[in-house]
């Protein structure tokens, strides 16, 4: 009997294992569109994905993130700037990306730029050419039409607060990048994707399924959640596949010690006095000290994320989530499970008492 068992549960594993392997064709003619390179899982995921051979298309923050990045990877990655809180900037890069992977929807262009040797060697319009191109086939042969992978990884964090003491503004910064940003970009390259039977790769964080400080940004994470199941379902007919990444907490400029400190004392300082009087200034001290321990053992190893994000874009069967990171597999994904109250309690027992708790 448990010979039997055993054999069968061996048996899962290796068919999931093997399925988990299978990787998609043509790697080489692939598009990935991927926001926030300037620094962090974007940066990492461009490097990673140019080094496989990839077509990476990154879009950058700063001019000078995206000079950086080209300096220390091939040829083939092409870099853009995008602020995703602006409209005109995604309506930009939109029409950017629609240059290098062929545009047949409008009627009026037909956009595949074919490289040959690292030149342009096409670059024309369908009124001219007709359905008939030898260039656009060879192009929708090759597997280049549409952008095979969005993947929607810019995000902020600031400052680590309590709700209470934090300002609309930081809060609205938020949730304009982290979630509004999402689905701007998201709805701008879909017609882009839908054409490639693509991948969407949505980072979320693992306090997208644990809500535990940091309010606005939860908040953002949960909304990207919702966002990437509910086009998941609505999208399903058309081939585009949908992956969530949640990662646990990792060393990156989001999390950068002396920011986030410098950023929580700042909050702390700008608190209105009432609330100064309702938690004091030894509660705060000991937050200080727990954010400060959180952020010394964030993991260094942010290829636990990428190798995710890879996976998601290259396998022929992505996950719908993928958690990354340790913290996220084996505290936050189970403490998810657990009753509310007992979650609550396991969440912030090492929390301080405010001055006026009752
Ligand atoms: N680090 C973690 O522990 C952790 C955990 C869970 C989830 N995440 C998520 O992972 C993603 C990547 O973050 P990260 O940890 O790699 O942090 P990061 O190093 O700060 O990377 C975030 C990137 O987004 C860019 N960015 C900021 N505002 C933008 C805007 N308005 N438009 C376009 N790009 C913008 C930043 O540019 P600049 O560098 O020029 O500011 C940076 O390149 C985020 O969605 C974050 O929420 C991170």
């Amino acid at each position: 009997m448990w010979l039997y068992l055993a054999a069968f549960v061996g048996l899962y594993y290796l068919l999931h294992w093997y399925r988990e392997r299978q990787v998609v064709s043509h790697l080489q003619d692939k598009y990935v569109f991927i926001t926030g390179c300037d620094s962090g899982f974007g940066n990492l995921l461009a490097r990673q994905l140019d080094a496989r051979g990839l077509r990476v298309l990154a879009a950058c923050l700063t001019e000078k993130g995206a000079e950086q990045l080209r300096g220390q990877t091939s040829d083939r990655l092409e870099t853009v700037t995008l602020d995703v809180t602006k409209m005109e900037s995604i309506a930009a890069a939109t029409q950017w990306v629609k240059e290098h992977v062929g545009d047949r929807d409008g009627g009026l262009t037909l956009l595949p730029r074919l490289k040959c040797s690292g030149a342009i060697i096409a670059h024309c319009s369908t009124e001219l050419l007709g359905s008939s191109d030898p260039l656009a086939s060879a192009s929708q042969n090759a597997g280049i039409t549409g952008l095979w992978g969005l993947v929607n990884n810019a995000g902020i964090l600031t400052p680590i607060t309590l709700c209470e003491w934090l300002n609309t503004e930081d809060s609205m910064n938020m949730l304009k990048v982290n979630l509004i940003g999402v689905i701007q970009v998201t709805l701008s390259m879909l017609p882009l994707v839908r054409r490639a039977r693509g991948r969407i790769v949505n980072v979320s964080s693992i306090l997208g399924r644990v809500a535990f400080f940091v309010g606005g940004y939860c908040v953002s994470k949960y909304g990207v959640e919702a966002f990437s199941d509910i086009l998941r379902r609505e999208i399903q007919h058309f081939g585009v596949k949908i992956s969530i990444v949640e990662p646990g907490y990792f060393r990156t400029g989001m999390t950068n010690m002396t920011q986030s400190l410098e950023r929580m004392k700042q909050s702390w300082k700008e608190a209105p006095k009432h609330i100064k009087e309702t938690y004091g200034q030894q509660y705060f001290d000991a937050l200080y000290n727990i954010m400060k321990e959180g952020l010394l053992n964030c993991s260094t190893n942010l290829n636990l994320v990428t190798d995710c994000m890879e996976h998601a874009l290259t396998s022929v069967h992505p996950r719908t989530r993928y958690s990354a990171g340790w913290d996220a597999k084996f505290f936050f994904i189970p403490l998810s499970y657990l009753p509310t109250s007992l979650a609550d309690y396991i969440l912030t027992r090492s929390w301080p008492k405010p001055a006026q708790a009752v």
